[in-house]
């Protein structure tokens, strides 16, 4: 059922998680405003939704017409202030760096019509501290999804110290309209589902970096012992390795626990610009179309 409330959206950023968003949004019908600076990443992101909703076609989820209406009701903007003008929501899913991020929520927060909540999708950054950037921390909240975002049916909201009960109801009740299973947690770092995920996933890097065990056996132990669909190296490829040592620093600072503290493989791999699918390479080799455990390989030499 449409939500009664919201139905004017606009989502802040084009990529992985942007256009994923917008997918879901327009699919549910919500008039979505795509919003990113470059005009070409706009155009790589409405291609990657047809792709995404083509592949919906095919598996019979939805129909031909489905497919044209949701792309019906997607309109992309180079220009913030034009993206956000009549927004009932904005879902930022921009820039994970903390200056950048402060400085859209200003932005938003000036721009935006004063009942507009404004939500972040940010996997690690304090949504206290985006609200704090705006003079209207009642309604700023975490709205975090999951890659694939049609796919997962998680939605994690956050809500910050400031954030109102009547906010974090609409936010349920959209995600609850867009098909998913909202879960409300509180705002600590990591919040609740990379406070759990980023922990395994060091863990898996550090048997890897010990010698304990091989790319590919890692995996395996974990697809097939625990039934996990893709295994943590895999995993920490899909989510990009950076976006891990982003969160893991965030997690070890704003915790102050030796556990959090991130593999230096990782560190390492992030340096030499192996960040996993997007760069072509990581701990598996995408742009040969091979899945070889390179990592592991040099490990053995
Ligand atoms: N859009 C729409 N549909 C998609 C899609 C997309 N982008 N990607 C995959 N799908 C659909 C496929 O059409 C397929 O549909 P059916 O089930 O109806 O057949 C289904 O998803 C499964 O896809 P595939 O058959 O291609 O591949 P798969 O079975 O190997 O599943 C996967 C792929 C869903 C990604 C699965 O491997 C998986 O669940 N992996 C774990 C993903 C995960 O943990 N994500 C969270 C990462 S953490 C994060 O995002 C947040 C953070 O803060 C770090």
């Amino acid at each position: 059922m449409m939500n009664q409330t919201m139905k004017k959206i606009t989502i802040i950023g084009s990529g992985t998680m942007g256009n994923g968003i917008a997918h879901l949004f327009a699919q549910n019908g919500f008039q979505v405003n795509l919003m990113d600076i470059s005009e070409d990443a706009l155009s790589r992101a409405l291609k990657t939704i047809e792709g995404n909703l083509d592949r919906q076609v095919k598996k019979e989820i939805i129909s031909q017409q489905d497919k044209a209406d949701t792309l019906s009701r997607i309109q992309t903007h180079t220009d913030l202030k034009q993206a956000v003008s009549q927004a009932e929501l904005v879902v930022e899913a921009a820039s994970e760096h903390i200056p950048i991020k402060l400085k859209i929520f200003q932005d938003l927060d000036s721009l935006c019509p004063s009942g507009c909540i404004l939500a972040s999708n940010t996997s690690s950054i304090s949504i206290t501290k985006i609200a704090a950037a705006t003079k209207r921390p009642k309604q700023v909240i975490g709205m975090h999804f999951f890659n694939p975002v049609p796919v997962m049916k998680l939605v994690e909201i956050i809500n910050g110290y400031a954030t109102s009960a009547e906010t974090t109801q609409k936010i349920t009740q959209t995600a609850q309209t867009l098909g998913k299973v909202p879960t409300v947690v509180n705002d600590y770092p990591g919040f609740a589902a990379n406070r759990i995920l980023m922990p395994m996933l060091n863990e898996a890097f550090y048997t890897l970096y010990e010698g304990v065990a091989g790319v590919s056996e890692i995996d395996t132990v974990m697809k097939l012992g625990m039934g996990h669909p893709m295994g943590p190296l895999q995993l920490a490829d899909f989510v990009g390795l950076d976006i891990c040592l982003d969160i893991l620093k965030v997690m070890h600072q704003g915790l102050g626990n030796p556990k959090y503290a991130p593999c230096p493989l990782l560190i390492n791999m992030v340096e030499a610009g192996h960040l996993g699918i997007k760069s072509g390479i990581g701990f598996y080799d995408y742009a040969a179309g091979n899945k070889a455990s390179i990592v592991a390989e040099r490990f053995r030499q």
